[in-house]
């Protein structure tokens, strides 16, 4: 089980051992706070229920939830694979030197520049989602006379429960290639066919934040039913079946699954499909993004102005907002949080923290309980914020972005540094007309 790098003792909130209204005072907020101990934990413990228990299985990283180079470090430390979505991404893991067997591609519409970059560098698998990607990886093979394995990305028509903004697998998405015999069949034997592509395997994604195994086992019969059809008309093997990521995580109170919970029966279902259709036992892979970092990180603000609308609300103002944390504004999303400095005082007063944003919709919590005591100055940690806030941060009212430190066991150091109002601007140039 993962250990929780929480702690509260002295009415003060630690985090991985470190003191958070000391690390808010020497780094400044907004900051994000990454905790390296519970990023370590999760990736322990994939590796006992998953890698390291079926052969073959890998974990690649879905960079899109929190990519930075300290990020891909640890990962590449730890062996893991990464799944990269854009040219920015597989930039930032060849920075790091990141093994290039090691790095998958994802996107629906990835752009020749980037699959130029992808198969240039070798990346170990593109995961293809669409009919017009496959001239454009050829002809970049014929370029660095490459060959590239591909993994066919398929729209399973499953339906997950989660959000809707969220949801991947049903048949009306942007996502993959739809399962018409006419569509599906053709492409894959086109990929069969092609001197320069190597068809590894199918996958998935259904969705995210879910807390339901069904919908996956769901989604792995359908693409199972299809490597049947691929075996059956093409005498080709699918040797790799990747499961997609969306395991949830605790915001608030929602109550986080193992692993083993989704990936368990998965195995069963996958070993007994591959034996019905006669195929080897294809190779596992999960892409988890958000379950590996989202309860790694909390964000400190400090509290500004507070109003009181009588008979209303109480706002209570932070010093970042919705470019910090898109996701309340985004997907109506709730989290929790504590004054990092009144931790053990009771919380007796409900409170609307929204941030400084120009939008009504800044809002970072709704309906939050808060110490009477609660004044500018005092310091706010909302929990949960490692997925999907760094990486969806944006300049929204030339506001810089906050840097984020890590922290370890007491220690704590930058990896990503604040942006300056400098650095908003640097691209900013006046048009020579205008001189
Ligand atoms: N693999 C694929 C192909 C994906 O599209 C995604 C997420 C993942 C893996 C990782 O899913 P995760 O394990 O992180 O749930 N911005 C939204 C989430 C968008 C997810 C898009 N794809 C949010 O903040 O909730």
């Amino acid at each position: 089980m993962n250990q929780n790098v929480r702690e509260i003792k002295n009415n003060t909130l630690y985090f991985d051992g470190c003191d958070t209204t000391k690390l808010a005072a020497t780094y400044g907020t907004p900051l994000y706070v990454m905790s390296y101990t519970d990023i370590k934990n999760r990736l322990e413990e994939l590796k006992r229920d998953f890698t390291d228990r079926y052969p073959g299985a890998r974990i690649a990283y879905a960079s899109k939830a929190f990519c930075t180079e300290a990020m891909y470090e640890i990962l590449k430390q730890e062996g893991a694979c990464i799944d990269v979505v854009s040219g920015g991404e597989l930039y930032t893991a060849q920075k790091v030197g990141f093994p290039a067997e090691r790095v998958e591609f994802n996107g629906n519409n990835k752009l020749p520049k980037e699959i130029d970059q992808a198969v240039s560098f070798g990346v170990g698998r593109i995961i293809l989602d669409g009919l017009q990607e496959i001239e454009l990886i050829e002809e970049a093979c014929k370029r660095y006379a490459k060959k590239m394995n591909i993994m066919i990305r398929i729209t399973p028509g499953v339906a997950a429960s989660t959000h809707d903004y969220i949801v991947t697998g049903k048949k009306d998405s942007k996502f993959g290639i739809p399962l018409d015999e006419d569509v599906f069949m053709p492409i894959v034997k086109r990929v069969l066919e092609s001197d320069y592509l190597t068809f590894v395997g199918l996958h998935m994604h259904i969705g995210s934040q879910l807390f339901e195994n069904e919908a996956f086992i769901e989604a792995l019969d359908v693409l199972m039913d299809w490597a049947a059809k691929i075996k059956e008309e093409y005498d080709a093997d699918v040797k790799e079946v990747n499961f997609g990521g969306g395991f949830g995580v605790t915001y608030t109170n929602e109550e986080r699954k193992p692993y083993s919970f989704f990936l368990d029966p998965l195995m069963k279902r996958l070993k007994q499909r591959a034996g019905e259709i006669g195929i080897e036992v294809p190779a596992a892979v999960i892409e988890p993004g958000r379950s590996i970092v989202a309860e790694a990180g909390i964000t400190l603000y400090t509290i500004g102005q507070i109003k009181e609308i009588k008979g209303l609300r109480k706002y209570i103002s932070v010093d970042g907002g919705m470019g910090d944390n898109i996701r309340v504004a985004l997907y109506q999303a709730q989290y929790d949080g504590v004054i990092a400095n009144k931790a053990q005082e009771t919380p007796d007063e409900t409170v609307t923290v929204c941030g400084k944003y120009c939008e009504s919709g800044d809002i970072i919590l709704n309906d939050f309980k808060v110490p009477g005591s609660v004044q500018m100055g005092d310091i706010l940690a909302t929990y949960s914020t490692g997925a999907y806030g760094y990486s969806m941060a944006s300049n929204y009212n030339n506001n810089p972005i906050p840097g984020v430190v890590m922290v370890k066991e007491g220690q704590s150091d930058w990896m990503v540094k604040p942006q300056s109002y400098e650095q908003i601007v640097q691209n900013n140039v006046m048009p020579q007309f205008l001189a």
